[in-house]
């Protein structure tokens, strides 16, 4: 379903457009009016992209880079300032489903936190100077609520981005800026493995389509909308667990030996 919104406006780099949930906002975005500066690694998968969008022409603009070296932020943020970009979706992002004696912390940590953080910052100045009202979008997770076995690594990132997007919204309160945190639940793209996968299934956890949840990014931006958690009862076990953690530490403890199993 393609969302029908005015955001004729909007000049918009994604980051991670190459990306599951990526792809689907790209599409969303270019028919609702906005042009689009897309970032992500691989300069092929993006130039794919471009051709898939080719009706949209003028409106589309690729830019390849690894967001955790600084050579690649700075050439984003120049062809950020050459588009005269408006808003910021950050939603490169990396998952790992593994105990955590084994998880990779580093790159995890590096990619979905501290290269969004910098890119943000490097960007700030230019979104400022911006005549209309600058945005930033926050992808975060379910994840970046609830801490969940197997996702120690994904649960410390994504809880960062949420309080990065409430501190970073705080902080420019008084100014034009505007800073949005989208929270999917599992989605159906490739960050999720065949055993992420089975857990869910084994646990009757629901997965979204990644067209469902991007429709969901560009209501939250065309409506303004500060914070949203999608997909019930998710929403629900977010409120249950910031006021009754203990319960909800009762519920995972019982479904620890299924998680266990597919780790
Ligand atoms: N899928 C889910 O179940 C789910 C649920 C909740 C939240 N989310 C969040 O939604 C966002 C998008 O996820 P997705 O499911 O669409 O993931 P995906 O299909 O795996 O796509 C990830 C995107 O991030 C890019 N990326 C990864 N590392 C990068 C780096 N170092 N530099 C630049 N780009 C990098 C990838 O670029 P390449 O194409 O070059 O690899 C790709 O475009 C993420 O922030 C994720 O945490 C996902």
């Amino acid at each position: 379903m393609i969302v029908n919104l005015e955001l004729r406006n909007q000049r918009v780099l994604l980051t991670g457009a190459t990306g599951g949930i990526g792809k689907q906002i790209v599409l969303h975005l270019l028919n609702a009016g906005a042009s689009v500066l897309l970032q992500g690694r691989n300069i092929k998968k993006l130039d794919a992209l471009r051709t898939q969008f080719n009706q949209f022409n003028e409106k589309v603009t690729v830019v390849a880079g690894d967001l955790l070296k600084s050579e690649d932020r700075n050439a984003v943020v120049i062809a950020a300032s050459e588009d005269k970009v408006n808003c910021l979706i950050n939603n490169a992002g990396v998952n790992q489903f593994s105990a955590f004696e084994s998880a990779e912390i580093s790159n995890l940590i590096n990619t979905n936190v501290t290269a969004t953080m910098l890119l943000t910052q490097a960007l700030l100045p230019m979104l400022m100077r911006n005549k209309e009202k600058p945005l930033i979008v926050n992808i975060g997770s379910t994840f970046g609520a609830i801490g969940f076995p197997g996702y120690v690594s994904y649960c410390a990132s994504k809880h960062a981005i949420k309080g990065f997007s409430e501190a970073l919204s705080r902080e420019y309160a008084d100014t034009s800026l505007q800073v949005i945190y989208v929270s999917p639940r599992a989605t159906n793209t490739e960050m999720n493995t065949v055993a992420a996968d089975e857990v869910n299934r084994a646990l009757c956890v629901k997965s979204d389509s990644s067209e469902w949840v991007a429709s969901e990014v560009i209501k939250s931006i065309a409506n303004k909308v500060p914070r949203s958690q999608l997909g019930w009862p998710e929403k629900f076990h977010v409120k249950l667990n910031a006021i009754l953690p203990s319960l909800v530490d009762g519920v995972i403890a019982k479904q620890l030996p299924t998680i266990k199993r597919y780790i």
